[in-house]
C-alpha cells in the first residue's frame, strides 16, 4: 500500500486488496486499494496534459447491496499533473453519474476514469467508448455536428477527464436502472432505485471524509439526460426524509446525501408533466422524424394540460421577466435563451461562416450584434419532432418512462391520469396505481424545490440544453432554472445553439465554474 508519487508510475495494482468491499462489509474506504494510472487530457484550449492519478475501482457503496454490479463506484484522484505533484485532499469532488435512458449503469468494468457505463444504452445512445488512456478531446464541436450526442458517453467522460486535469477528485457511481429483473421476474431497478443508489453513493463518500481525498462539503453532481434528471434531483432533494426507508434497507452509510452543486445537461425530468410540455413546445410539428404523425386531438388535449400546469407553478422568469405562463413562454424562451444562444453562436463565427449561416437560415435576422427571430421561425428551423404523442406516458405502455414506473413483476405502468385513462393495454379502472403519486415525488426535483422548498438542496446550478433537443420540451430545464432561481439559488443556465440531445459544448466553462462556486 505504499504510495509512491513517481510519475507515470505503473499500470499494476499498488495493493492486493483492490476490488469490491464485498457483501455485508463495512463501508470504510481503503485508501491503499488503488492502482496508479496515467492519462493524457486535451483541454478546451487544445493543450494536452499528462495526469497521473490513483484509481479505486468497483467499491460497493451500501452494506446490503441488491446488485453490486451497479451499486458500486470508482474514485479517481490526481497526484501529478505535467510532472508536478498535486494535493487533492481538499479539492472539489465531481460526482459524475453516467446514467442514460434511466437504464442500469455500471462502472464495475471500467479500467480507468471515464470508462464506466456498461449497459448504458440511452435511446439513440449506446455503450460509451471512453477508454482511460485515450486523450479526451474537449474542444467544442461545431453546432449541427451533433458530436456529443451519446448521453452515456462522450460528454460526461469529457467532464471527468477535465476535472481530473484541473486537480479535482472524480467519483463515478453506478446505479440500478429500469430494465433490471431478478430470477423471480421482479423489476429491482425501477423508480426510485437510481436516485436512492446515487444518494447512497454520496453518503458513502461523505462518511469516508478524510479517507477519500477531497472536500465532501464541495460535492458537485453531474449527469446528462436521464442522468441530468437524476443529477438535478440529487441537487434538489438533499437529505429529504422521503428516501430514508429505501436508504436504510440498503444499509447506506449514515451521513448526509446533500450535494453542494448540480450540473444537469438536457435533464429529462418533471416526467408527469412532460407530455403536456412536449405538445406545447413541439406539437405544431405533427410529423415525427420517423415519418409517423402524432395524433392531433391528443396533442391539443395535452397542450391544454400544460397551460394549467404552468400557471399552477407560479414561477417567474429570470431577469425580471415576470410570471411564466403557457401564453408568454415562447417569448420568454426567445428572449432569455434562444436569441442569446444564436447571438453567441453567430458572434463566434468568421465573417464568411456567419454569412453562409445567415444565407442558409433566413428565419434569422442578424443586425451585426444580435440575432432575432420568431418562435414559429425557430420551430420550423428545428423541424420534425422526435417523439409521438404522448411522448412519455404512452397509451400502450411502450416508453422507457412507462418501464421506469414499473413495479414488482409488472414491467411498465402509467404515471399520468391521462395516460391511464387512454390506456390501450386493458388496464382495469384506467387509473394510475395508488403508489404512483409518491413515486413521482421521489423522482421529480420540482417537488423538492417548489413543494418541499427543501432547505438542504444545493444552491448552485449549472443547466445546459441544446436548442435542437426534442427529447423533451425546452420548458423543462427553464422551469427547473426558474424554480431554483426563485428560491434565491445561483443558476447558470444556457442553451447551446443548434445542438441536439446530449450536447456539452462548454465543458471547460463547467470546470471553471466549479472552481468559482466552490472556491
Ligand atoms: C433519455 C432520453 C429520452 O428521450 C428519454 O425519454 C429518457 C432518457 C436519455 O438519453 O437518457
Amino acid at each position: 500500500g505504499g504510495i509512491a508519487l513517481t510519475a507515470r508510475a505503473s499500470s499494476g495494482p499498488d495493493s492486493s486488496t483492490q476490488g469490491t468491499t464485498g457483501t455485508g462489509s463495512s463501508l470504510v474506504f481503503d485508501p491503499d486499494a488503488h492502482t496508479t494510472l496515467t492519462t493524457s487530457v486535451t483541454g478546451t484550449d487544445g493543450t494536452t496534459h499528462s495526469v497521473t492519478y490513483r484509481f479505486w475501482k468497483a467499491i460497493t457503496y451500501v452494506a446490503r447491496p441488491v446488485d453490486e454490479t451497479y451499486q458500486s463506484l470508482n474514485v479517481s484522484v490526481p497526484v501529478e499533473i505535467d510532472g508536478r505533484a498535486v494535493d487533492a485532499s481538499d479539492a472539489p469532488i465531481l460526482f459524475a453519474n453516467s446514467v442514460g435512458g434511466y437504464m442500469p449503469s455500471s462502472v464495475a468494468g471500467a479500467t480507468g476514469i471515464g470508462g464506466g457505463g456498461m449497459g448504458g444504452g440511452a435511446p439513440g445512445g449506446g455503450a460509451p467508448s471512453g477508454t482511460p488512456s485515450a486523450s479526451a478531446s474537449a474542444a467544442p464541436s461545431a453546432p449541427g455536428a451533433n458530436a456529443n450526442t451519446n448521453a452515456t458517453g462522450g460528454a460526461l467522460a469529457t467532464n471527468q477527464l477535465l476535472a481530473l486535469a484541473a486537480g479535482y477528485v472524480v467519483v463515478e457511481p453506478g446505479a440500478r436502472g429500469r430494465t433490471l429483473k431478478d430470477s423471480a421476474g421482479e423489476y429491482y431497478g425501477v423508480a426510485p432505485a437510481a436516485i436512492v443508489d446515487l444518494k447512497a453513493a454520496v453518503r458513502y463518500v461523505r462518511a469516508n471524509r478524510g479517507r477519500i481525498p477531497g472536500n465532501t462539503d464541495r460535492i458537485v453532481s453531474a449527469g446528462t439526460s436521464a442522468g441530468g434528471a437524476l443529477s438535478s434531483l440529487l441537487g434538489a432533494s438533499g437529505d429529504s426524509a422521503l428516501y430514508e426507508p429505501y436508504l436504510k434497507e440498503l444499509g447506506a452509510a449514515d451521513a448526509s446525501d446533500a450535494v453542494f452543486a448540480a450540473g444537469a445537461w438536457c435533464p429529462i425530468t418533471d416526467l408527469e408533466h412532460a407530455d403536456g410540455a412536449y405538445e406545447w413546445n413541439w406539437g405544431g410539428n405533427a410529423v415525427q422524424s420517423t415519418g409517423k404523425t402524432a395524433d392531433r386531438t391528443v396533442s391539443q388535449q395535452l397542450k391544454a394540460q400544460f397551460a394549467e400546469y404552468q400557471a399552477s407553478l407560479r414561477l417567474r422568469g429570470l431577469n425580471g421577466f415576470g410570471p411564466l405562463t403557457a401564453r408568454n413562454y415562447d417569448a420568454y424562451l426567445l428572449r432569455q435563451y434562444l436569441e442569446p444562444s444564436a447571438t453567441a453562436y453567430l458572434a463566434g463565427l468568421t465573417d464568411s461562416g456567419r454569412a453562409a449561416y445567415l444565407a442558409a437560415n433566413s428565419f434569422l435576422t442578424w443586425d451585426g450584434k444580435k440575432a432575432t427571430f420568431t418562435w414559429d421561425g425557430f420551430l420550423a428551423h428545428v423541424g420534425a419532432r422526435k417523439k409521438t404523442a404522448p411522448a412519455f406516458d404512452a397509451f400502450d405502455l411502450s416508453t422507457g418512462e412507462n418501464n421506469l414506473f414499473g413495479a414488482g413483476t409488472t414491467p411498465a405502468r402509467h404515471f399520468t391520469a391521462y395516460g391511464a385513462k387512454n390506456d390501450t393495454t386493458g388496464l382495469s379502472g384506467r387509473r394510475v396505481a395508488s403508489d404512483i403519486p409518491a413515486l413521482l415525488d421521489l423522482m421529480n426535483p420540482m417537488y423538492h424545490l417548489l413543494t418541499e422548498r427543501n432547505p438542504r438542496r444545493c444552491k448552485h446550478w449549472w443547466i445546459r440544453l441544446g436548442t435542437k433537443d426534442t427529447d423533451t420540451s425546452l420548458t423543462v430545464s427553464a422551469n427547473l432554472a426558474a424554480a431554483a432561481a426563485g428560491l434565491g439559488d445561483d443558476v447558470n443556465h444556457l442553451y447551446y445553439w443548434d445542438q441536439g440531445h446530449g450536447a456539452n459544448t462548454d465543458p471547460g466553462d463547467f470546470i471553471a465554474w466549479i472552481a468559482e462556486v466552490t472556491g
